[in-house]
């Protein structure tokens, strides 16, 4: 079948690659024309496990195009794919202004019968309106034929996105027609041999079904950040409590993690985008709100530890590992690694920074505050000098603790986990003061571990209270 998309970025150039992949034949349109130059060459834009070798292999069966014209991409298309972003606006709804540019090109342009198939995570009532810029633009020009409008939400974990589209747990679709839904079907048939996937249902329920499931995700991570504050006033642990209450399949072991506080483009946009609806349509989001609120106070959990434990933090060296999201991707949107090395640069710290992939993404969203950070070439030699070693991001690579590489670089013997990735017994045993979300600190006193301010700096509070909390 032939296929058009519209946006080739994170979402759009996946399903691109991995419906060319599928058989189809795909035309991936975007606005920006040098991306688009990039892609012709087969390089990927965006840092995603097998998408750059997907997207030469198509390229080279000619099974996948790009353009910056949409003319160009809709000339064959049975189907057209939207796949642009949906920002947050400042209200925190979702920002769809680029959603209707592509509807109304498509009202231009459209020249054939046409199903157009919403990929872009947007509120309900979306495909209604999209539809209708697209009929407005179809009767302007006193076109015939029939354009219908579908919901196909994408659930893609980024770092395993490639996975997650061809082997997903299921595959929503919501269409108003029969022959929607017939012509979704046909498109995903390479993707749903195994079993049935396909969930099919009306339009705004497959809406609403891609915001439940992000937020039904935030809330239980939000709800396991709570249990870890208490777990560590009650002087419990939160990694047995884990275990205890996963082993229950109705709870489940996923998305049970305790840490700095999830971030990424979709959960916190999400989250706020889906109380923004709500309280349009005259309902109280009251669990979302507090999804939002443990979150945004989860993310100051490492600076207020290092502020705790690091006496007179002005002046001191921080060696912050991860500054991705999450691990396996370069993508720092949102990351609880931003809001601490503001904080640390805000508190007159000297920040040496390392992420096996995301140190240029990450500087380019300090922006000129990148100046001030020194990004290193591997684990160990962030930790150089280091009075303090913060982990924002659970990298596969700093799951071994090497005791002694760290103790031979470090100046001072303080370690603020974001992730709980050591066994504290451990690290205590090793000389060290080693401060978890949800456990016991292990290793104190600190005022041993963590060595002495350095001379004439502030005894404490060095961090602005607008950041502190
Ligand atoms: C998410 C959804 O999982 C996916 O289905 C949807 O389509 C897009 O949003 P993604 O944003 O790529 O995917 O990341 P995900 O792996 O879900 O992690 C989100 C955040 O939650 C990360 O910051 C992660 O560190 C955090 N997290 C996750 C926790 O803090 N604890 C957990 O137990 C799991």
């Amino acid at each position: 079948m032939r296929i058009a998309i519209f946006g080739s970025g994170y979402v759009g150039l996946v399903t691109g690659a991995c419906l060319a992949d599928g058989g189809h034949h795909v035309t991936c349109v975007d606005v920006d024309s040098e991306r688009v130059a990039r892609l012709r060459a087969g390089e990927s834009p965006i840092w995603e496990p097998g998408l750059e070798e997907l997207l030469r292999g198509n390229l080279a069966q000619g099974r996948l195009e790009f353009t910056d014209d949409p003319a160009e991409a809709l000339e064959d298309a049975r189907v057209a794919f939207v796949a642009v972003g949906t920002p947050q606006a400042p209200d925190g709804s979702a920002d769809l202004s680029y959603v209707d540019d592509v509807a109304r090109r498509i009202g231009e342009l459209a020249r054939r019968d046409l199903l157009v198939v919403n990929k872009s995570t947007v509120p309900v009532g979306t495909a209604a309106r999209v539809r209708a810029l697209i009929e407005e633009g179809l009767a302007a020009r006193g076109a015939g034929h029939r354009v219908g409008v579908a919901s196909n939400p994408e659930f893609l974990k980024e770092g395993a996105a490639i996975a997650d589209f061809k082997h997903g747990d299921r595959i929503v679709v919501g269409t108003e027609a029969a022959e929607d839904e017939e012509l979704l079907r046909l498109v995903y048939e390479p993707f749903n041999r195994q079993r049935e996937k396909i969930i099919a249902m009306d339009i705004p329920s497959a809406e609403l079904t891609k915001y439940a499931a992000n937020a039904m995700l935030a809330a239980k991570i939000s709800f396991m950040n709570e249990i870890a504050a208490i777990s560590e006033a009650a002087g419990a642990d939160i990694e047995r409590v884990r275990q205890g209450i996963g082993s229950d399949p109705r709870i489940g072991y996923q998305f049970l993690y305790a840490g700095a506080g999830y971030g990424g483009s979709c959960f916190p946009k999400d989250v706020a985008a889906l109380a923004h609806t709500a309280r349009q349509a005259g309902c109280e989001p009251r669990i979302l709100d507090a999804v939002e609120a443990v979150n945004a106070h989860q993310k100051g959990t490492l600076l207020r530890r290092l502020d705790e434990l690091l006496p007179g933090l002005a002046g001191r060296t921080v060696a912050v590992w991860g500054l991705a999201f999450k691990p396996r991707t370069d993508d720092v949107r949102e990351a609880p690694a931003l809001h601490l090395v503001r904080g640390l640069l805000a508190a007159g710290c000297t920040v040496r920074a390392y992420d096996p992939v995301a140190a240029g993404t990450f500087a380019a969203a300090l922006g000129e505050e990148a100046a001030r950070v020194e990004f290193t070439d591997s684990a160990l030699d962030a930790a150089r000098g280091a009075d303090a070693l913060a982990i924002c991001t659970e990298w596969e690579e700093f799951r071994a603790f090497d005791a002694e590489g760290l103790a031979e670089r470090m100046a001072g013997r303080l370690i603020v986990d974001g992730r709980n990735l050591y066994d504290p017994a451990r690290v205590a045993a090793a000389g060290f003061a080693y401060a978890s979300v949800g456990r016991r600190t292990a290793g104190l006193p600190a005022e041993e571990g963590a060595g002495q301010p350095p001379a004439g700096s502030p005894s404490r509070a060095a961090i602005p209270a607008s950041i502190r909390s």
